[in-house]
């Protein structure tokens, strides 16, 4: 316990530099979606090796046919537990770049007119800022007590943001090294600013790219228009058609697999005190627009979705163009829940768009990852000392939540190397991940570190 306790003072004493590596890191524009950014993620996997290096980890960076990844170990103290953390260094695409209040790659401190504090970046909440609260951790423990409390293994992937290609393979190539007693993943959300959670579900993915093409080139729509067959109307048709009027989507065989969540669960549920309007509010909307008959809570967390995350074609520029394009797009993903299995969600999709395709139009169809979702158990010992030091750390008692989004390395975790997951995260609802100004609060970074430093000493006792 006196360790702990110079562990957290350390943590609250070097809280600016820790910022200051942070920044740092921020400051590399990961972005692991567009290939023009790879030397980017390199710098980013070479920077963290080099600090976890520094701290005392065994670390290297580990090539793959994509970006790379970071492993780094270190020693625990004989009989204690084993756990692997895993964070994403990668981030999402800063567009639309002029929504932004600051350079996303320039990180800044703003301080709120409530005296609260955060950190605006691009990664700064997704996963940067997550990831390093674990790692700062670590640091003070090394410092303080000169050892970890358990034996660690830190993996950080930089290719969750784009579909995680080559994660499968680098898991089966380095199974005996990256298993461990229990994976540590800090890539979630609190309950809210109070409240501490432990995530038990997460919805799976599977992503899908269509291309729809009709003539053999772009034609003038007085010429040839009501003769030619126009890709866009036939695309936007059929995914038109995948949504009933009661918000059920109509893909056969989409539900199968398909449960419903235990009354207990959804009592607990209920039990948060979810002001729908509020959560619909605060991103200025007011009526939820998915199933009929469920709380939004049912609808983010334990039902599936169909969703157009993109759509293109024809003439989008500046001023107007009479054309009737060869080709329209659409980028389609779907979260997934329960038992449904990706590979058949991903099939009977392709056939409702094939089933619906009239003469004269050719479809094209590239996956974008697929993963199905996770439940984890509810009686772990793992999420019961978890659950006491957060309590410990923060204004309210943990309360364990399921999440609306998707982290797919978990399922292979369990599937591949027989490994739970402990999912907890210190991101808020408003942190704007995967959009314009996304912010870390300070609170949640400096609160974060002080978390994981009394989970580990937990998980070590
Ligand atoms: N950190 C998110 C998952 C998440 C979303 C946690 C919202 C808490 C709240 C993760 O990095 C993410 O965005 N995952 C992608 C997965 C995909 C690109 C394979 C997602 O859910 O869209
Ligand atoms: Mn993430």
């Amino acid at each position: 316990m006196a360790d702990l306790d110079s562990v957290l003072a350390c943590l609250d004493l070097n809280l600016d530099r820790s910022v200051g590596r942070l920044s740092d890191l921020l400051r590399i524009p990961s972005i692991s979606t567009d290939p023009a950014y790879a030397a980017e993620c390199q710098r980013a996997a070479e920077y963290l090796a080099g600090d976890l290096a520094a701290i005392g980890f065994q670390a290297a960076v580990r090539e793959t046919p994509g970006h790379p990844m970071v492993v780094a170990h270190h020693d625990g103290p004989e009989g204690a537990p084993h756990v692997l953390f895993y964070g994403h260094y990668d981030v999402q695409p800063v567009d639309p770049i002029e929504e932004w209040t600051s350079p996303p790659f320039e990180p800044e401190i703003h301080e709120m007119s409530d005296g609260s504090r955060r950190i605006v970046a691009r990664g700064s909440a997704d996963d940067k800022g997550q990831l390093m609260t674990f790692v700062e951790a670590c640091r003070a423990f090394k410092a303080e007590t000169g050892g970890l409390p358990c034996k660690v293994t830190i993996f950080l992937e930089g290719e969750e943001e784009s579909g995680s290609p080559s994660l499968v393979p680098f898991l089966e190539a380095n199974k005996a090294e990256l298993s461990a007693d229990v994976a540590l993943v800090c890539d979630t959300n609190m309950w809210d600013r109070q409240t501490p959670a432990i995530s038990t579900g997460l919805r799976g993915l599977v992503g899908e790219e269509v291309v729809i093409k009709a003539a053999n080139r772009d034609l003038h729509s007085g010429y040839y228009g009501g003769a030619a067959r126009n890709p866009i109307h036939v695309l936007t048709t059929i995914l038109g058609e995948m949504h009933d009027a009661d918000g059920r989507v109509t893909i056969p065989g989409f539900y199968d697999g398909v449960g419903e969540v235990p009354e207990e669960v959804l009592k607990s549920w209920e039990d948060l005190g979810l002001s729908e309007a509020e959560f619909l509010g605060s991103v200025g909307l007011k009526t939820p627009a998915g199933e009929k008959g469920r709380t939004v809570l049912e609808q983010t967390w334990s039902r599936p979705t169909a969703e157009v995350n993109g759509i293109s074609g024809g003439y989008t520029g500046k001023g107007f163009k009479t054309v009737i394009p060869a080709e329209a797009f659409a980028k389609v993903s779907f979260r997934l829940v329960f038992d449904q299995d990706p590979d058949k969600i991903r099939a009977a999709f392709r056939k409702f768009v094939e089933d619906r395709l009239p003469d004269d139009c050719t479809v094209e169809f590239h996956p974008h990852g697929g993963s199905g979702a996770i439940q984890l158990p509810f009686d772990s010992p793992w999420l019961e000392k978890t659950r006491a030091a957060l309590s410990d750390e923060w204004p309210k008692p943990a309360v364990m939540i399921g999440m609306g989004g998707s982290i797919p390395v978990v399922g292979e975790f369990k599937s591949r190397l027989g490994m739970e997951s402990l999912l907890v995260g210190f991101g808020l609802g408003d942190d704007a991940i995967h959009s314009p100004n996304e912010k870390y609060e300070m609170t949640s970074f400096q609160k974060g570190q002080r978390s994981w430093a009394r989970i580990l000493a937990a998980l070590g006792r």
